[in-house]
């Protein structure tokens, strides 16, 4: 090509390259004298190539299930606020365990909802309690073809709601960190006696996972991992999930020991803290309106990282669907995608079961 008929542009580069990659470690192809030479749009020119090209796979192994579970048979209550989740018994738990599978999801959280609640929560630590029984009916029906989790915390068990034991700061009730570990730690070694998977602490204490794994190992469980709840934040979107779980407190809130929505590099010292006392996952909660931090936990640490798409997330995506406001399939495999994309391999969804569905029809 003539040098006179090189195309010059505003900052006097000859390319649309050199425009496009000022500062790419790339080496711009040589000039054409067309413009553009860079088209972005050409690796989006058929549905082959966009697969070839594709950046983040959702796959049914990445999400779990969270389901409710309380005593009794036959028990299928609808909850209001999270249509088609269900407080279950553990008769028919089994069975909404069975429909997962059979589209890929294997992989369960269980919130037990218990017979009668007490200050300390100590029914949570019973052989007989509601998970307990459930772990061991779902271990029977289906082996080890499912992975199951055990979220732990007390908010379910305690008559205040709150996730632990209370003391009293300067006559203000708070939730006593250090009084409440031991139970935590008895609570996981409970439940991975019953046959949990994997233990999930949620009540943001201090020093949770060290306790926890120094129990667990000292009963014999050194293969049980822990999957933190390591930044979880004090939030309004859990608001369905506190009516399914019957979980509410019932004075003040959760800021004590929750994390401010404003804080990021606090999110950082959390998981730090957790990894060193021997997490082996670690979550961030709520998820779509922390992306930022899934993927600043993804930058800083190399350990396997869950999101939780948390039941006000979840809520609003229904309640706009059955609106005809939006494509419900549409909407909530962009919102996995993004939370994937963030740098979660690992998802918590109550839509865990529907997005399989929908993933296997294509
Ligand atoms: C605590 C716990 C909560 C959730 C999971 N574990 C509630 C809370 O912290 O108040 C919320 C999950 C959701 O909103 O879907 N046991």
């Amino acid at each position: 090509m003539p040098s006179d008929e090189k195309p010059v542009y505003p900052n006097g580069k000859y390319t649309d390259c050199d425009v496009l990659h000022q500062d790419s470690p790339v080496t711009p192809p040589p000039p054409t004298g067309r413009f553009p030479a860079v088209r972005p749009r050409r690796l989006r020119s058929s549905p082959l190539l966009r697969a070839m090209v594709r950046e983040t796979e959702l796959r049914p192994s990445d999400f779990i299930l969270p389901l409710f579970v309380r005593p009794g048979t036959g028990v299928r209550n609808e909850i209001g606020s999270m249509p088609g989740n269900f407080q279950l018994s553990p008769d028919t738990l089994i069975d909404e365990i069975g429909r997962a599978t059979e589209v890929g999801v294997r992989a369960f959280m269980l919130f037990g909802i218990p017979p009668e609640k007490d200050a300390d929560g100590r029914v949570a630590l019973r052989d007989d309690g509601i998970v307990q029984q459930s772990l061991r009916a779902v271990r029977k029906a289906f082996g080890q073809d499912v992975y199951l989790v055990t979220d732990e915390c007390f908010c379910e068990y305690t008559t205040h709601g709150h996730c632990g034991i209370l003391c009293s700061v300067h006559g203000v009730q708070d939730l006593d960190n250090d009084a409440t570990l031991p139970l935590l730690a008895e609570q996981c070694v409970s439940h991975a006696k019953a046959g949990a998977d994997m233990v999930a602490p949620s009540g943001m204490l201090d020093g949770m996972i060290g306790t926890i794994r120094t129990a667990l190992d000292a009963a014999g469980h050194i293969n049980v991992p822990i999957m933190s709840y390591a930044a979880k934040y004090a939030s309004g979107f859990y608001g369905p999930f506190r009516d399914a779980a019957e979980s509410p407190p019932q004075f003040g809130d959760r800021s004590s020991y929750q994390m401010d929505p404003a804080n990021t590099d606090e999110a950082v010292r959390e998981v730090a803290l957790d990894v060193g006392e021997g997490a082996d996952i670690v979550m961030v909660k709520p998820a779509l309106s922390y992306l930022d931090v899934i993927r600043r936990v993804k930058d800083t640490f190399d350990c396997p990282i869950a999101a939780y798409n948390v039941s006000g997330e979840f809520a609003m995506v229904k309640a706009a669907a059955r609106n005809g406001w939006i494509d419900e399939r549409r909407v909530t495999l962009e919102i996995l995608t993004s939370i994937k994309r963030a740098g979660a391999g690992i998802i918590l969804t109550y839509h865990a079961r529907q997005a399989a569905e929908w993933l296997k029809a294509g």
